[in-house]
């Protein structure tokens, strides 16, 4: 009898045993079982849009590396692998949180050129020029990638700069293979490329890329050695800077050498909120995306919303209404703020959000006043591009950087083979005229020389009980910042792995244009109906943001979500 009671607490001990590791490897802390088992790491971890980039990140990790180490390099080697938005043409945001839980945030994002003006884009009608501020040289504002990297290494870096640039120069000199979606993107992009570039033969090939093709770039590799070897001034000064002027004056650009020179980067303070006790550490103004983002936490957080469950009636009502309200509000108040008051704080006071939702009515939905109708030129969603990156000790890096529209002007730097911006077309061009993103702005992102374009990008990176909980972001235009706010509702409210809140399928609204748009079967069939029996305007979309993101575990472990919709790959150690 004893011998029997014996054998059956050594398996209860052993059945124990192996929940307890049950659980722990499959990280399901959050929930989902069953989504990437495997996904779990303690000593870092970096989640991009491209493999080899992502393999960049990681091996500086394991060098020793910290998380800005690893986020310089992942940076530069985008620029090889993700044409589509990695850059130094173009510019960025950087959340910073250290392993002490210090927060800092660098905005390396362009600059108006001195000669820039707030009527530039109109004709003498006072129209929009159609794609002026998309497709020309005039498109471009000064970029501030490199400059960026180059601060962020000078403050928090610990390895060598040259050995965080080397590994881009590799890539573009000895090339690298490239995937399927590139392929089709400088398939979609050739005809472009060859209007814009009359004599260059930079990513054009003749006859169409395949997967697997050896993409290489030594003008590009050339550019990033004078990078590695003279820093900033390896680009903002001498060969580089030359080619950029030159390269102006090809096509009635606006940027000189003296831009160039001036142009440096901001440490800013992030701005914080709450969100049913955790801490969300967000991008302050030039950026949109933070004050949005926390705006919209605070619009739901008195809401069941776990109750309700994922992209159910009510949630889809709820949020909807909620970014209806914030984006109007993004429309008028959001600027660069060297150049124009953002009231943050009225913004984000409790009681002005209890205000802006206290019309929201469940009877029906509430008309978006219009003040002219927007409409989604695009919504593709490799423009811009995020990474997240943590470190062994805890250092957490949230960046989100972009040339604006996927392979921004579509122009290159003659001789220097890089890409160049065209986030002009971010400012409002006229007041009440929508951006390539159906976005409306007025004088507090109107044109100026020396002033930032108003951005939608949201790196954030959340706290639970004082610790390191998620870092986050996405590209997508607009939709950046829904797509932030419903991966932070899916993990906190609907108890979903990183992956899977990744994963998920989303939608999205504006304000103007007054729809809802989602990816196919984000909402079920009925539940569609019963939004538009109540006045919901429902339009489906592709593909919705690509979130590249790292959840801590209560266990200590890091655990990634990249996007399928992409080629986005998280590696850790
Ligand atoms: N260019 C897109 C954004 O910054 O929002």
């Amino acid at each position: 009898m004893m011998i029997y009671s014996f054998k059956i607490r050594k398996s209860n001990y052993i059945t124990l045993f192996l929940t307890i590791l049950f659980f722990i490897t499959t990280g399901c802390v959050h929930g989902q079982l069953g989504v990437n088992n495997s996904n779990q790491y303690r000593n870092g971890m970096v989640v991009c849009a491209y493999p080899d980039a992502a393999q960049v990140g990681l091996d500086i990790l394991k060098k020793g590396g910290n998380a800005v180490d690893a986020a310089v390099a992942v940076q530069f080697a985008l620029t090889v692998t993700h044409p589509q938005a990695g850059n130094i043409g173009g510019g960025g945001f950087m959340v910073f949180r250290s392993k002490s839980g210090k927060t800092n945030t660098l905005d390396f994002r362009e600059k108006g050129p001195a000669g820039a003006s707030a009527n530039m884009y109109l004709d003498s009608a006072g129209n929009v020029i159609p794609d002026m501020s998309l497709y020309t040289h005039q498109a471009s504002g000064v970029p501030g990638s490199v400059d960026g990297m180059v601060e962020a290494h000078r403050k928090y870096g610990k390895l060598k700069w040259a050995d965080l640039v080397q590994p881009a120069i590799e890539l573009a000199r000895n090339g690298f293979k490239i995937t399927k979606h590139l392929a089709s993107d400088l398939n979609r992009t050739k005809a472009q490329f060859t209007k814009l570039n009359p004599g260059k033969t930079y990513l054009i090939k003749d006859g169409d890329w395949n997967e697997g093709d050896v993409l290489v770039q030594e003008d590009l590799a050339k550019t990033f050695e004078l990078i590695r070897d003279k820093g900033r001034e390896g680009f903002y000064d001498g060969i580089v800077a030359d080619e950029i002027v030159a390269e102006m004056k090809s096509g009635k650009g606006l940027m000189t050498k003296e831009d160039l020179k001036n142009y440096h980067s901001v440490w800013r303070n992030a701005i914080t909120g709450n969100y049913k006790g955790y801490k969300i550490i967000t991008m302050p103004p030039p950026s949109s995306g933070g004050i949005a983002l926390l705006q919209l936490l605070q619009s739901v957080e008195k809401y069941p919303l776990k109750r309700w469950g994922y992209n159910q009636d009510s949630t889809v009502r709820l949020v909807v209404e909620a970014e209806r309200r914030v984006y109007a509000d993004r429309s008028k108040y959001l600027g660069d703020p060297d150049f124009f008051k953002v009231p943050v704080d009225s913004l984000l006071k409790p009681a002005y959000t209890a205000s802006r939702m206290s019309n929201f009515s469940w009877d029906a939905a509430t008309p978006s006043t219009s003040i002219q109708p927007g409409t989604f030129v695009s919504y593709e969603s490799d423009q811009t591009t995020h990474y997240s990156i943590v470190d062994r000790d805890g250092n957490a890096v949230s960046i989100t950087t972009t040339l604006n529209d996927s392979f921004g002007s579509k122009i290159f730097v003659k001789g220097a083979g890089f890409l160049l911006n065209n986030e002009m077309d971010d400012f409002s061009s006229k007041p009440g005229v929508p951006n390539m993103y159906g976005l409306i702005g007025g004088k507090a992102n109107s044109i100026q020389p020396g002033k930032r374009m108003l951005s939608s990008m949201t790196p954030t990176i959340v706290e639970k009980d004082g610790k390191l909980f998620m870092v986050v972001g996405t590209p997508g235009g607009s939709t950046i910042i829904t797509s932030v706010f419903q991966t932070i509702l899916n993990v906190i409210e609907f108890n979903q792995s990183m992956q899977h809140a990744v994963t998920s399928k989303r939608f999205h609204s504006q304000w103007l244009p007054d729809e809802v748009t989602v990816e196919k079967d984000a909402i079920d069939s009925a539940t569609v109906t019963k939004l538009q029996g109540k006045g919901y305007k429902i339009t489906t979309h592709g593909t919705i943001g690509r979130v590249d993101a790292i959840l801590k575990t209560q266990w200590g472990y890091y655990e990634g979500g990249a996007d399928p919709r992409g080629d986005d790959t998280k590696l850790g150690w």
